[in-house]
């Protein structure tokens, strides 16, 4: 099978990974992709958010599969392109990309699909929102309603901050805070066969103890040993297979990957989050234990004939990502900085450097190039043998002015996940 990944991140280069070590996949391409990338498939240009350009390049590399990675080209219809070429498309319509697209039709649809979700307001005017803050009361949550790469959601106590961000954002959905350990659990679905992966563990917060801005994701581990048992179960019973019923109801069936983002909160599972595409960092740890060859995955996804692939199958052990940021992330980041140590930190038994924001400058070198530059990724016995690998990875790269948590999966290691 010849496949396409569309994309530049750290996902992109993590499923690229993946299929080029899948015995079925013969070609892995990828556009606009990075260095990392490029050590693992064939890169060509081509801008991701083009969907006549993507559909082109995939014709000319005579590909089997596409796979869309990231929202953006998915909300601007990229993977409708590409399918209306006749190539099978790993990714949801635009229109069904709108579950991620915009945080508003995403609870219309809980709505209708009855899915434990926070109870929300839309606002569009500072009047509202400021009559919905008082009626959740602190510690107040509010959600740009557009994408805005993880970025756009502030929650704070401080009623001032949530005020300013409603009046920035515009059209904001305010919710009540939901409290509990956080829980990424993603489904691959044709739209209509749906396949839950383990779960993973996601950090937000760009400081150790969750302090600091929301980003897009500076660490994850899989599986959650604290996870209860049924959470798979129940979670596809009440919120996959009701959301992607739901999305096919309404003539536009969701195929790709569901990503539920879930809060475990003392009333029972609510989902604080859709996504139309495979986390990151998530993916970097989940794909590094897959057993089942992801082209089966993909393709089942893309083509409808997901029920005969069957539940993907794991490796016993556990994986951890950790990731590498540039100075001032997230705010604008610092990019050009070296990148020194790749090739120290790859070799230790069980870890692989997953790029994202990376370049070559004028002379070669590998620099900085966006906000999370690489996600140092392990595997391991256990969680503590996971993590003492991957931290040793870190500990050798060297990156002028960059960052990272302390504590990725520290809480679940030390048994201090209440449930
Ligand atoms: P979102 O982009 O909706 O996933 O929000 C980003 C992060 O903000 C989530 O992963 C949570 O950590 C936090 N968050 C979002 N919604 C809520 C909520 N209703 N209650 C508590 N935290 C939330
Ligand atoms: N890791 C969070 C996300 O991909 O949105």
């Amino acid at each position: 099978m010849k496949t396409l990944v569309i994309g530049t991140g750290g996902r992109e280069h993590a499923l690229a990974l993946a299929l080029s070590r899948d015995p079925a996949v013969t070609e892995v391409h990828a556009a606009p992709g990075n260095p990392g990338i490029a050590s693992v498939a064939t890169l060509h240009d081509v801008d991701p958010m083009d969907g006549a350009a993507v559909a082109d390049l995939a014709m000319r590399v005579d590909a089997d599969l596409v796979v869309v990675g990231p929202e953006a080209p998915l909300v601007a219809g990229v993977a409708d392109a590409v399918r209306e070429a006749g190539i099978a498309c790993f990714g949801p319509s635009r229109a069904a990309a709108q579950l991620e697209g915009s945080k508003a039709f995403a609870k219309e649809v809980m709505a209708a699909a009855e899915v434990p979700t926070a109870m929300a307001h839309v606002c569009e005017t500072p009047e509202q929102a400021a009559a919905a803050l008082d009626a959740f009361g602190p510690p107040y949550v509010v959600k740009d309603d557009a994408l805005a790469a993880g970025k756009g959601v502030v929650v704070t106590r401080d009623r001032r901050v949530a005020v300013e961000h409603a009046a920035a954002c515009g059209r904001v959905v305010i919710e009540e805070f939901l409290d509990g350990p956080e829980v990424s659990l993603f489904a691959i679905t044709d739209g209509e066969t749906v396949l839950p992966l383990q779960p993973a563990q996601d950090f937000k917060r760009a400081l150790d103890g969750d302090e600091g801005p929301n980003t897009g994701g500076m660490g994850a581990y899989t599986p959650l040993d604290w996870a209860p048992d049924g959470l798979v179960a129940e979670v596809s019973r009440r919120v996959l297979v009701p959301t992607v019923l739901e999305m096919a109801r309404r003539g536009t069936p969701f195929q790709g990957l569901l990503y539920a983002g879930l809060a475990l909160t003392s009333r029972g599972v609510r989902v604080v989050e859709f996504n139309a595409r495979f986390g990151d960092p998530e993916t970097q740890a989940l794909l590094a234990l897959l057993e089942t060859p992801l082209s089966a995955l993909l393709h089942g996804a893309a083509t409808g004939t997901l029920a005969d692939v069957g539940l993907p199958a794991w490796s016993e052990e556990v994986a951890l990502s950790v990731v590498m940021a540039s100075c001032n992330y997230p705010d604008t980041p610092r990019t050009g900085d070296r990148i020194l140590g790749i090739d120290a930190a790859e070799a230790i038994e069980g870890v692989d450097v997953i790029q994202a924001g990376t370049a070559l400058d004028d002379e070669g070198n590998l620099v900085t190039a966006g906000g999370r530059v690489l996600a140092v990724t392990a595997t391991g016995e256990t969680l503590e043998h996971a993590r003492d690998r991957a931290y040793a990875g870190v500990d050798a790269i060297i990156i002028d002015g960059a960052h990272h948590r302390t504590d990725i999966a520290l809480a679940a290691q030390l048994g201090d996940i209440e449930v």
